[in-house]
């Protein structure tokens, strides 16, 4: 290509209609605010290094990716130091551990729901709804899981959380090291709650929770232990169909309605008296 073309092509890919493109495909992809006036180069940024802890416990798996042991043993520490649901929440917004929490998010997602909750439903990571109001799940798939919830008698029987405690830039999903740093908070929450089930909405959060590496189509609908990191606990655990996939695939609603109904059934199963 001669001097001009190259500069006509140049011309073409940066006038406004090349701009108001490019715009427009990152606001499809999610990404629709701007956080600083200067865009930052994430791929040559390294995640903030997480805050000195002393001993850190070795983590229970090493994936390829940056080290987050020390940032793991210091959401153990202050997960273990949480006595009740809102000392909780403070010790997860204060908590700087996680990378996600420097990627704009505006806020930390905790929770909502009954704190003594028979269910606890852990989605994937909050969205751009949960992020702007502070809680999981009030998006156009949280008002689909509410919808879903009320329909199988379960509405006032959840408590819901996510993997990860702030939103994702781009609406992607969190990585293994971010889910790994949040979950000692996710533990705390689930023996603060004391539920009897676990509903595990998504992929991501399947196979983080279950440490599995099906996809969510081959895990859903069927029981799973999940375990606590000690040991200690056990609880009988249901993966299913995520509301924002079944928003863009609403012929899968059939398959998340007989989880939904399965949960339901053994929850309302009389417990067989002890010998
Ligand atoms: N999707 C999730 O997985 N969690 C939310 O809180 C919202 C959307």
């Amino acid at each position: 290509m001669d001097g001009q073309g190259r500069s006509q092509l140049q011309m073409a890919e940066t006038g406004p209609r090349a701009l108001e493109s490019l715009l427009g495909f990152w606001a499809e992809a999610g990404v629709d605010t701007a956080f600083t006036d200067e865009p930052v180069d994430r791929l040559a940024e390294r995640i903030r290094p997480p805050p000195p802890v002393q001993a850190a416990p070795k983590a229970a798996a090493a994936p390829a990716g940056p080290d987050v042991s020390g940032a793991i043993a210091e959401a153990r520490r202050l997960a273990a130091e949480a006595n009740d649901l809102p000392a909780l929440a403070a010790a997860i917004a204060a908590f700087d551990g996680c990378g996600l929490k420097f990627e704009g998010a505006r806020q930390a997602v905790f929770s909502r729901g009954v704190d003594d909750a028979p269910v606890m439903v852990i989605g994937e990571a909050p969205g751009a709804d949960e992020d702007a109001h502070g809680q999981p799940f009030v998006g156009r798939a949280g008002k689909l899981l509410d919808k879903m919830l009320g329909a199988a008698g379960l509405t006032d029987r959840v408590f819901i959380t996510n993997t990860v405690f702030w939103r994702p830039s781009g609406n992607r999903n969190p990585t293994v090291q971010e889910q790994l740093v949040c979950a000692p908070f996710v533990e705390r929450a689930i023996a603060l709650v004391q539920p009897k089930f676990l509903l595990l909405a998504g992929g991501a959060s399947a196979k983080a929770m279950l440490q599995r590496p099906e996809g969510i189509l081959s895990l859903r609908g069927r029981w799973f232990d999940w375990t606590s990191s000690d040991g200690a606990t056990t609880l009988p655990a249901l993966p299913t169909l995520h509301p924002a996939f079944l928003l863009r695939q609403p012929a899968a609603k059939k398959r998340a309605w007989a989880d939904l109904l399965m949960l339901g059934e053994r929850l309302d199963r009389p417990e067989r008296p002890v010998d």
